[in-house]
């Protein structure tokens, strides 16, 4: 069952978006959430709901290519651009950021992770070589309840050596 089950279909509206490199269409109610959409029409649990109001990060999706909270989007407000998750980041396999959070034991409950690697790759993507207040900066608005901040930043570091030795 998903939210739009007690919608009449006259009421949803038909979102057509490049979801992960694909073509994607979905119909959801106007006033639901880019982040409804990605969860309970496109089936990609990934990008995570928490506050819903824009203060936590776990929802965070590369809209054409910029890191955005998916909770303050309307998900019709989608229709004609580009989406990025999770999901999409990873689709060969775990990315090397991913891999560097593990190395260096990032993952605690893992609620956060996803919507801080998105993040996190949307910085590296734009400046390959962050110093850490750049990090912590970019990752100001991922909050992280179990505080392993620090393990997170050193994974970004850690990301950014890797990819210059490319
Ligand atoms: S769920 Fe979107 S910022 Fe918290
Ligand atoms: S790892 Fe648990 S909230 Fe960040």
């Amino acid at each position: 069952m998903t939210t739009n089950d007690h919608v009449v279909d006259d009421e949803l509206q038909t979102v057509t978006l490049t979801l992960n490199g694909k073509a994607r269409t979905v119909a959801v109610p106007a006033h639901r959430t880019l982040l409804d959409g990605l969860r309970e029409e496109a089936g990609l649990p990934g990008t995570k709901s928490c506050c819903a109001e824009g203060e936590c990060g776990a929802c965070t999706v590369l809209l054409d290519g910029k890191a955005v909270n998916s909770c303050l989007v309307l998900c019709v407000e989608a229709e004609g651009h580009e989406v990025t998750t999770v999901e999409g980041l990873s689709a060969d396999g775990l990315t090397d950021l991913q891999e560097e959070f593990l190395n260096a034991g990032a993952v605690q409950c893992g609620f956060c992770i996803p919507g801080q690697v998105v993040s996190a790759e949307y910085l590296l993507r734009n400046n390959p070589s962050p110093d850490e207040a750049e990090i912590r900066e970019a990752l100001s608005g991922n909050l992280c309840r179990c505080a392993g901040y620090q393990r997170i930043v050193a994974a970004v570091q850690a990301t950014a050596v890797r990819r210059a030795a490319q």
